[in-house]
Parts: structure tokens; C-alpha cells; sequence
């Protein structure tokens, strides 16, 4: 039997694409490629892209040069790129790099066993389509190998909700909810590989809408019905529009034991002008209005979201509304980035902001930001939580997990607990983790 062909396969943007680089990389597995670590022993180099932002599109094109050595020493080596800038650009990532063979769209990578054997035969393989059928059906069964204790699960798919900024609707297609029956049959695989905490993904994750028993179910019910899994002891879902809030889903944070007190809940921005330009169909208030009702059905809930500064027309006035609106939220976790405008999207042709001022605005978000998440962090101290041991941790004896509330904890405990949820008390807080105690 020949030595299996390597994969080496590099992973950018959200968590929807670490999913579908684990599914590619099964995908391939059948047809023999195992992977590896090192791009330098790989037979197929597969880049999984994120478009999001210039930055992240036009890191593909300088990675892209790096491998350039690597084929001119190994002809036979395939580079193949998949992922949002493989759905945004298409052909024209082959014509500034003639050396890609291969480009898959996020759609229609289970054709990628197919898409391998054609470059074998020395042909170049494209394939950004949003194909009728449905890619999750055509995909091999996942394989049953051990894994670790978390796992993420695609259950939504696309975006129709259009923000003015945003290039996911064209990289991703509509909004599509996989069938509750699929996504409970996979949620228990993977419980009986070893996993015991299940993120629940889609672009819009809860707009939810799987067609199951009784008709169409909400992300709501999907999560009772995972709550009911024997051995999976932690749910926890990303990313969520505040329009989609439902009664029933900010109910089960309050009754659901399984459901984990953390909600990413993006705003973008917290003055009503800029949301109205950035089409979010919500308001600062209404938003704020949701965290309550959330705060009132679990209290203790750690709230993080994103946001966006620099959008076209931003004004210092509108700048302070956010920071108004951070106030009152109190995040304990944040992302912020400044804006970046993205070819086809409506407000690339609006008037921009001033670069030197975004920078400066950025700045004084994210120290807002930064002190808000390091207050909520040190209130942990001296509390128990649960948390479930991951890996070993960097000193002897410790491990590492994350807590209910999705911190970093370190603690002395034996290996043999990796795996399961322990309770901890927490000693210290440290810039990105705590430190705790076994009970
Ligand atoms: N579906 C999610 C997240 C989409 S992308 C949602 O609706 O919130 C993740 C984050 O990237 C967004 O929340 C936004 O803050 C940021 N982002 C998207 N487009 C951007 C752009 N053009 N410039 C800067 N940040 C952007
Ligand atoms: Fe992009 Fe808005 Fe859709 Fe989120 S809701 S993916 S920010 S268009
Ligand atoms: Fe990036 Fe595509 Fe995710 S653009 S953020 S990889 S959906």
C-alpha cells in the first residue's frame, strides 16, 4: 500500500470555518490524504479564507507567496484555496497566483474529493457554485475517532439580513437551517467521541428555523432537545442578531441547565443614525431592552458582542453614543474593529472617515472595553465555577479549561479530568485567563 497523501490545511476567519475545515479535511480523508502539521511535508495545501475585513482577504495573497518555494521544489504539490475570498474572487485568485489549483467556494466543498482528482490530472478546478443540492447530505458520514471535549456544530448557514458593511449574504449565500434530525444524530456522534460541549453555529444562528418533528423548530427547542443528551453537559451557540431574540430562547437561558451563561450579542455600534446607515434594523434602545430581558432570566449571563468604528458618516457624537451604550451593557468579552470597506457592499460608496480618526477611536473603544472585560474577569475571584478541563496546561500538574462563563482557567488537577467539568475556585485573575483551585 502507498504512504497516505498529506493534507495541511490553515484555517482563518470565524468558527463556521474551523467546522468546515474539520468536514474538508474528512472529506479528503477518503480519499487518503491524512493531515499533517507541517505545509513543508504536505502533498495538497489548502488555505481556508476569510473576507471580512482587506486585511484578512489580502493575508491569502502573502501566504499564497510563501508556499511559491515549496511547489517549485515538489511539482506535485496541490495548493488549493477555499473558504469566503475563494467564493469572492473565484477565477481571479488563479490569474495573481497562476501556482493555485484549486478554489472552492463554502458551499460546495463536498465536491472537493472530485475537484483533488482533477488536478491529479495536472487540470486546474473551480467551483464557487451554491449548488441545489445540499452539501451537507452529500459529505461522508463523520468519522467516530476520539476527540476532544469541545466541538462546534454548523446548524445554520448564509445571512439575508444585508448590513450595509458586510460581505457575508454574497460569500455565504441565504440563510439555510440544517434539519433538526441531521443535526441531532451528528450532536450525538460526537458526544459518543468524547465531546461534552456542543457551539451551536451559524452566521445567524438564531434565526434558526430546521424543519423537524411537528414542523419548522427555533434554536430554542433544538436546544431542549440537546439538553436531553446523556453525556453532553454544556451548550453554548454563536453568533446571534439581536432581532432574533426570541421569548423562548432568552427563556431557556434562565431554565435550560445544559445552556451556557454567555450570549455573543453584536450591535456594531450604539447611535441610532450609524444603525440606520449600517441597515441593522434595530435600535441602540431595543438592543439594550434585549440584555435586560436577558439579565432578567439569568442574571449572572456574560454579555459579549463586536463593533464596528469608523463606519461611513461617523461623528464624534455618534462615536460617544457607543461608549454610552458600552457603559451600560458592561461586556465582558469584546471584539472591535474598525471599519473596512469591502468591494459590492452598499456602504463602500458612502463617504469614509478619516483613517487617522478611526484609529483613535478604536483606541479609546477597546481601553473602554479592555477595562470593562478586566473588571468583570477579577469579580470572578473568589467564586466557584464550573469548568471543563481541556489539555494540559503550561506548568506541570496544571490543566486548562474554560469556565460556564467561556474564561480560561488554570488549576492543579490530574490528568485524568481532562474531559470532564470540575468545579474550580477561582484565586486570580491574569490578563487573558484565571487561576483556580480543585475543590
Ligand atoms: N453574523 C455575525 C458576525 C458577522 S462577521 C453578526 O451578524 O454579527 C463578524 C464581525 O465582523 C461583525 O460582527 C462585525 O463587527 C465585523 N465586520 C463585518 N464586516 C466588517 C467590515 N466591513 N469592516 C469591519 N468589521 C466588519
Ligand atoms: Fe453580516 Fe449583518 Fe449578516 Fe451579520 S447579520 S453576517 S454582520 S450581514
Ligand atoms: Fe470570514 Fe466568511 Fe466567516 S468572511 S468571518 S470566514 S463567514
Amino acid at each position: 500500500m502507498s504512504d497516505p497523501k498529506k493534507l495541511f490545511i490553515k484555517t482563518y476567519g470565524c468558527q463556521m470555518n474551523v467546522y468546515d475545515s474539520e468536514r474538508m479535511a474528512e472529506a479528503l480523508g477518503g480519499k487518503g490524504y491524512v493531515e499533517t502539521q507541517s505545509p513543508e511535508d504536505a502533498d495538497m495545501i489548502l488555505l481556508n479564507t476569510c473576507h471580512i475585513r482587506e486585511k484578512a482577504a489580502e493575508k491569502v495573497y502573502s501566504e499564497l507567496g510563501r508556499f511559491k518555494g515549496l511547489k517549485a521544489e515538489n511539482p506535485d504539490l496541490k495548493i488549493g484555496v477555499a473558504g469566503c475570498v475563494a467564493q469572492a474572487e473565484g477565477e481571479e485568485i488563479m490569474r495573481r497566483q497562476p501556482m493555485v489549483d484549486l478554489v472552492v467556494g463554502p458551499q460546495s466543498y463536498h465536491r472537493l474529493p472530485e475537484m483533488e482528482a482533477k488536478t491529479r490530472e495536472g487540470e486546474k478546478a473551480l467551483d464557487t457554485d451554491f449548488p441545489e443540492e445540499d452539501k451537507f447530505e452529500k459529505l461522508k458520514s463523520r468519522p467516530k475517532a476520539k476527540r476532544g471535549p469541545t466541538a462546534f456544530l454548523t446548524v445554520q448557514e448564509g445571512c439575508d439580513k444585508f448590513c450595509a458593511f458586510c460581505v457575508v449574504p454574497y460569500t455565504r449565500g441565504a440563510e439555510v437551517s440544517r434539519p433538526v434530525d441531521r443535526v441531532l444524530t451528528e450532536a450525538r456522534d460526537l458526544v459518543e467521541r468524547g465531546v461534552r460541549e456542543i457551539t451551536l453555529l451559524g452566521q445567524n444562528v438564531n434565526a434558526y428555523h430546521g424543519a423537524g418533528k411537528g414542523g419548522d423548530w427555533s434554536l430554542a427547542k433544538l436546544i431542549w432537545a440537546l439538553n436531553d443528551i446523556d453525556g453532553l453537559e454544556r451548550i453554548r451557540f454563536t453568533t446571534s442578531h439581536p432581532n432574533d431574540m426570541d421569548d423562548d430562547l432568552i427563556a431557556a437561558h434562565g431554565e435550560c441547565s445544559k445552556l451556557m451563561p454567555y450570549l455573543h450579542l453584536p450591535v456594531q455600534s450604539g447611535s441610532d443614525r450609524i444603525l440606520k446607515r449600517m441597515n441593522r434594523s434595530h435600535t441602540a434602545e431595543s438592543y439594550l431592552r434585549v440584555i435586560e430581558r436577558i439579565r432578567e432570566a439569568r442574571p449572572d449571563i456574560l454579555i459579549s458582542g463586536d463593533f464596528i468604528v469608523g463606519f461611513p458618516e461617523e461623528t464624534e457624537q455618534d462615536f460617544q453614543d457607543t461608549l454610552s451604550l458600552v457603559e451600560q451593557v458592561r461586556y465582558g468579552q469584546c471584539y472591535s474593529f474598525k471599519y473596512s470597506t469591502r468591494p459590492g457592499t452598499p456602504a463602500a460608496e458612502r463617504p469614509q472617515v478619516d483613517a487617522a480618526e478611526a484609529d483613535d477611536r478604536l483606541q479609546r473603544l477597546q481601553a473602554l472595553l479592555n477595562k470593562q472585560q478586566k473588571e468583570i474577569q477579577q469579580s470572578m475571584v473568589g467564586k466557584e465555577v464550573g469548568v471543563l478541563f481541556e489539555k494540559k496546561g503550561k506548568l506541570p500538574g496544571q490543566l486548562v479549561g474554560k469556565s460556564d462563563h467561556l474564561h480560561a482557567v488554570y488549576a492543579e488537577a490530574p490528568e485524568h479530568l481532562i474531559g470532564e467539568v470540575a468545579k474550580v475556585r477561582i484565586v486570580e485573575s491574569a490578563t487573558h485567563s484565571l487561576g483556580g483551585v480543585l475543590l
